[in-house]
């Protein structure tokens, strides 16, 4: 999300004259764009501002601000106590940005922290430098108020993009040769543009060119729609992969999260998506130590992601967000046991993603080929519609944005290891044709 929300604000600065540089001396602007979700990530900004301060030494007139969700916490800690920062401005106010540098540049201090029921960003076209793939916000903001989450408050009110300029971006990218594109919004489903739903806006947006492969993310579970589902199932273009967190295994810790379903609800989506969509795959976020969370609480989470079985997980220790509902329950959890139960929520998820690539092998899989291995320019790495990268060999018919049938030869817990079965091609009307 902040990674397409800098190249909103780079569209909007170059539209303005302002030109990038990857030479940190060479800049007369630095702008941090910061994450509020957990305390580490905001602890790594304030080691990044000590770095980039001593800059100032060099160019007495640099300008140093921070973007994002931290913009309103920290706005009387940075820029009026401790005077490390020029400006300071947050997700809904990057169209001023050029207004509140130029303050800073006059010497006074550039403050835009007001969140908006409205903004979109929607005639913006963000700054991306040439590649395979996008990333592309559908909606922002969020109204689900889970009891852990700072998001609502750093990112206001949810409020959805109109479905004309999603296409006319994804048209852009199309052109540009991109071939894979992932929709982005905190909670997808819950996608509306005057009765335009979610399925509605993946359909619209596969049908502009099929051979973009289209990813998305997240979903809450209680918005997933069997109309979803279904489109995921009869669109190839649509990846056969969902993100979809649980959070925990355990009911009383969901009721305390605001999570607004059981566990009972959200297996059965599982089971109705594995029904309906042959080969789909999972992956979720999982949160240890939650406030009150007990060893039994914890063992169901284990036991979730053993009936699952997800491909992947992202996993979190519990880091208490002031101002949100849960900042006022105890963080009674000790420190070393939420790490200890999510070592083993890791171990756990590292011995399923194992055995779910083992069973792979001996599957055709289709990958798009992102370029040379990292460790090799013997090897192309690919990514799997369901997100797995896998090494194959180079072959002077293969490049990079091809898309190629391989058969999984063997695998670790993190990469899958094949050999090139056929090219795929597509037609002028952009219809899969094997070679
Ligand atoms: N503590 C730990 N993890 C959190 N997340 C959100 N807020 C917190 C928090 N306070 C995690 C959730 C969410 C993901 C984006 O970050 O798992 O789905
Ligand atoms: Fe945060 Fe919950 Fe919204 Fe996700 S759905 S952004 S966890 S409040």
């Amino acid at each position: 999300m902040n990674l397409a929300d800098t190249e909103i604000v780079l569209g909007i600065l170059k539209d303005d004259g302002y030109e990038i540089t990857h030479e940190i001396s060479r800049a007369d602007v630095v702008l941090l764009n910061t994450c509020s979700v957990r305390d580490n990530a905001e602890q790594r900004i304030y080691g990044r501002l000590g770095n980039i301060n001593s800059l100032k030494n060099v160019n007495p007139n640099l300008v140093v601000g921070i973007l994002g969700c931290m913009a309103e916490r920290l706005r009387q800690d940075l820029v009026e106590e401790k005077k490390i920062v020029d400006l300071v401005v947050g997700p809904d106010e990057y169209r001023r940005l050029p207004e509140y540098i130029n303050i800073a540049f006059n010497g006074n201090k550039g403050i835009g922290i007001k969140l908006s029921r409205t903004e979109t960003y929607d005639d913006i076209i963000p700054f991306r430098e040439d590649g395979l793939q996008a990333w592309l916000s559908v909606m922002r903001g969020c109204d689900k108020f889970c009891s852990f989450c700072v998001v609502p408050f750093t990112r206001g009110r949810e409020r959805s993009r109109s479905l004309e300029s999603i296409i006319s971006e994804v048209k852009q990218l199309s052109s540009r040769g991109f071939k894979e594109v992932t929709l982005l919004g905190q909670n997808v489903n819950s996608y509306n543009d005057n009765g335009t739903d979610f399925a509605d806006l993946l359909i619209a947006v596969t049908s502009v060119d099929p051979s973009i492969r289209i990813r998305f993310t997240t979903s809450h579970p209680q918005d997933l729609s069997d109309k979803l589902l279904y489109t995921i199932a009869e669109h190839p273009g649509l990846c056969n992969y969902i993100h979809l967190p649980v959070q925990s295994g355990s009911n009383r810790i969901l009721e305390l999260m605001n999570r607004t379903y059981s566990i009972e609800h959200y297996l059965n989506i599982i089971e109705k998506a594995k029904k309906i969509i042959p080969g789909v795959s999972f992956s979720t976020d999982i949160i240890s130590g939650f406030p009150s969370e007990t060893y039994e609480d914890h063992l169901m989470t284990l036991d979730v992601m053993l009936i699952v079985r997800y491909d992947g997980a992202y996993m979190f220790k519990y880091s208490p967000r002031e101002g949100t509902k849960a900042f006022k329950m105890e963080d009674d959890v000790p420190e070393e046991v939420k790490a200890k139960r999510l070592q083993e929520i890791i171990d756990l998820q590292q011995k399923i993603s194992y055995e779910k690539n083992q069973e792979l092998i001996g599957n055709e899989e289709t990958i798009l080929v992102e370029g040379f291995s990292k460790k090799s320019d013997q090897f192309l790495s690919g990514r799997t519609d369901t997100n797995k990268v896998v090494i194959i060999p180079i072959n002077p018919n293969i490049r990079e944005g091809d898309y190629v049938n391989v058969e999984i030869d063997r695998t670790t817990s993190a990469t899958l290891f094949g050999s090139v079965i056929k090219k795929i091609n597509y037609d002028d009307k952009n219809i899969a044709v094997s070679t």
